[in-house]
């Protein structure tokens, strides 16, 4: 079989297609025929080793298809079942194994694309909206990046919860879909000062949370645009990682809160990732979620694919099509 592996940390130009071996389910694991890939940041974390990956390896945790076989002990799916997973190990490939309770079953009314488009980046927005911080009708967060994968969704659930919701994006093609997604306000920060912007929505008050998944280029004013005892949602670092900090900082800014949350948490147990999941996926299937599928790529072109989600050139999710 196919997959795109990587022999040492770098630039796109790292990734290889390859030929290797089919690999057979062991105890609890199952047997993925992968029909889509899903694109996510962390993978871009892993190439060029902000994140440790043993080496040589496959990348990718996320994607979707049909159960090819499973492993002895397996009893939450069996084979011909379409499902989706975060935690694929090794994903960028034509079959990859996974936990097989890490797998959610996918309704009929979710194709296959769309299970592996929402998953990952889905119960992020899921969690970070409903559990990290649980927005309340009339609260205002800021939402970085807000035409991404994980923007477009955050914008979406957020409103969806009632809150107001301002984002940020690079360009007046992504202000656009950031507003069809649920944005009330959006800021181009490459021209303006975010800043300001927001303490003028606000009338200097600020907002409730901000969620960042920009990191570096955003950080230290976003703690600025938090009301009183606000919090600081830290999920990422598109832009690069976030210089060391003072805690004294959280409290000259109005007693802040900060934290730096991570999907395995919040979906630790089956019964969490089949709920968070399933509401996602619920969102789907009664039309209140949209998921924008902004490119397919054959599984081969997976570096060009990642030289556009890290080049700013992409809107809502990438995938790779083995
Ligand atoms: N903690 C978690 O559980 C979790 C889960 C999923 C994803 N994440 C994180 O969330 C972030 C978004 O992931 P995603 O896959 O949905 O990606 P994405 O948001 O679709 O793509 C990254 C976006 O970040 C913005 N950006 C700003 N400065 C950038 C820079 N210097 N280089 C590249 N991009 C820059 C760009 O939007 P503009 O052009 O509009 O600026 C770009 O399109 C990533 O940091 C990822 O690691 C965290």
């Amino acid at each position: 079989m196919k997959a795109i592996r990587i022999h040492q940390t770098g630039d796109a130009g790292v990734l290889r297609l390859e030929e290797v071996e089919r690999p057979t389910p062991g105890p609890g694991q199952a047997l993925l025929r992968v029909e889509a890939v899903g694109l996510n940041f962390i993978e871009i974390y892993q190439r060029t080793g902000l994140y440790k990956l043993a080496l040589p390896g496959t990348l990718g945790t996320e994607a979707a298809g049909t159960v090819e076989a499973v492993g002895p002990g397996v009893a939450t799916v069996r084979a011909g079942d379409r499902v989706a997973s975060v935690n694929v190990l090794g994903a960028y490939a034509e079959y990859a194994l996974a936990p097989a309770d890490r797998l959610v079953p996918l309704p009929d009314q979710v194709s296959t694309k769309q299970g592996a488009a929402v998953m990952l980046q889905g119960i992020t927005a899921q969690y970070l909206t409903a559990a990290t911080f649980p927005l309340q009708r009339g609260q205002t967060c800021l939402v970085h990046a807000a035409a991404g994968g994980v923007g477009l969704l955050l914008c979406q659930m957020a409103r969806r919860r009632g809150a107001r919701v301002i984002g940020t994006v690079s360009t007046k093609e992504k202000a656009a879909l950031a507003r069809e997604a649920g944005a009330d306000e959006v800021i181009l920060y490459t021209q303006s000062d975010f800043e300001a912007e927001v303490k003028r929505l606000t009338a200097s008050v600020g907002v409730h949370v901000v969620y960042d998944s920009v990191g570096r280029t955003t950080f230290a004013k976003g703690l600025n645009c938090l009301a009183r005892r606000g919090m600081m949602v830290l999920l990422g670092q598109s832009s690069g990682s976030v210089e060391p900090m003072d805690p004294q900082i959280l409290n000259q800014k109005g007693s802040l809160f900060l934290t730096r949350p991570s999907i395995g948490h919040y979906i630790a147990t089956r019964d969490e990732l089949l709920e968070r999941a399933g509401e996602v996926l619920n969102g789907i299937t009664d039309g209140s979620l949209s998921v924008r599928i902004d490119h397919e790529l054959p599984l081969a072109q997976a570096a060009d694919a990642q030289r556009a989600l890290e080049g700013r050139r992409t809107t809502g999710k990438v995938l790779l099509i083995p």
